[in-house]
């Protein structure tokens, strides 16, 4: 199904367009304790900075910590130690309830395994984290089903992720991601899954997003060609962060 051409003709991303930096992870260090007491570092100081609109790719071999790298950056886990700041505030020190709050504000994350969840229909997925931070589910539902038409999902609305394709699933994640305006949207190999026809109308629908409202992206990825399409790519390789 071919994807609409028209984001930029509604007016749903007011916060996309602001200058200045999205997030900034200072000296970050994750290390997990492992059976016998060993501790396993995973991220040793790394340091990272994504500004508005940029595209970021972040590739390393399987098991280097990229998931958990993006974990830390989108908010979802603390680090061991060192900081990150999500449109300048504190996600380290913050509470947790004050950590979900902000999360939901400015980010948005799409995964390897979509996560959609079972029982409900792409249009209520897709409401599900505007539902989260209060909107009505009347506008909830009708914001949802103009994303889901904006990634070429019209008729997919009332499908349970069951009855829908793999790339459709993958889009239905993306618009979901996207549905409380995010300023950065992290990215777990989100094309992991998909063959390569399907895989190319996903990271189109991310690289519109990116252009049209200046969402920035952060993509890890097994793929060098999707890396490539990304305005700076980073390998993960021993704990360590290095710009190819
Ligand atoms: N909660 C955890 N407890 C212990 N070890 C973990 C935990 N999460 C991840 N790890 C370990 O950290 C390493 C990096 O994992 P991960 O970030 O998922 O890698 P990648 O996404 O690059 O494949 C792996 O060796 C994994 O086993
Ligand atoms: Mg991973």
């Amino acid at each position: 199904m071919p994807l609409t051409n028209h984001f930029s003709e509604s007016q749903m991303f007011p916060n996309g367009t602001g200058a200045g930096i999205v997030l900034e992870a200072v000296d970050l260090c994750m290390t997990f304790e492992e059976g016998g007491g060993n501790k396993l570092e995973i991220l040793k100081n790394i340091n990272l900075t994504v500004k508005t609109g940029e595209k970021v790719a972040i590739v390393g071999a399987s098991g280097s910590g990229k998931s958990t790298l993006l974990h830390l950056l989108g908010g979802l886990d603390k680090p061991t130690s060192g900081q990150v700041f999500i449109n300048e505030e504190d996600m380290v020190r913050m509470s947790e309830k004050k950590r979900c709050r902000v999360r939901n504000n400015y980010m948005g994350f799409v995964y390897q395994f979509h996560h959609l969840l079972a029982e409900f229909t792409a249009e209520e997925n897709v409401a599900m984290p505007a539902l989260v931070r209060g909107t009505s589910p009347a506008q909830a539902l009708n914001k949802a089903g103009m994303l889901l038409d904006k990634v070429g999902m019209t008729r997919r609305v009332k499908h349970k992720p069951a009855e829908l394709s793999g790339g459709e699933r993958q889009r239905a994640a993306i618009a979901r991601a996207v549905i409380n305006e995010p300023r950065c949207i992290c990215a777990d190999e989100p094309t992991g899954n998909l063959d390569k026809a399907t895989a190319e109308q996903v990271v189109q629908v991310l690289l519109r997003l990116n252009k049209e409202f200046a969402t920035s992206l952060i993509v890890v990825t097994h793929d060098m060609e999707l890396a490539r399409k990304m305005d700076t790519i980073y390998s993960i390789d021993n704990g360590q962060l290095k710009a190819l």
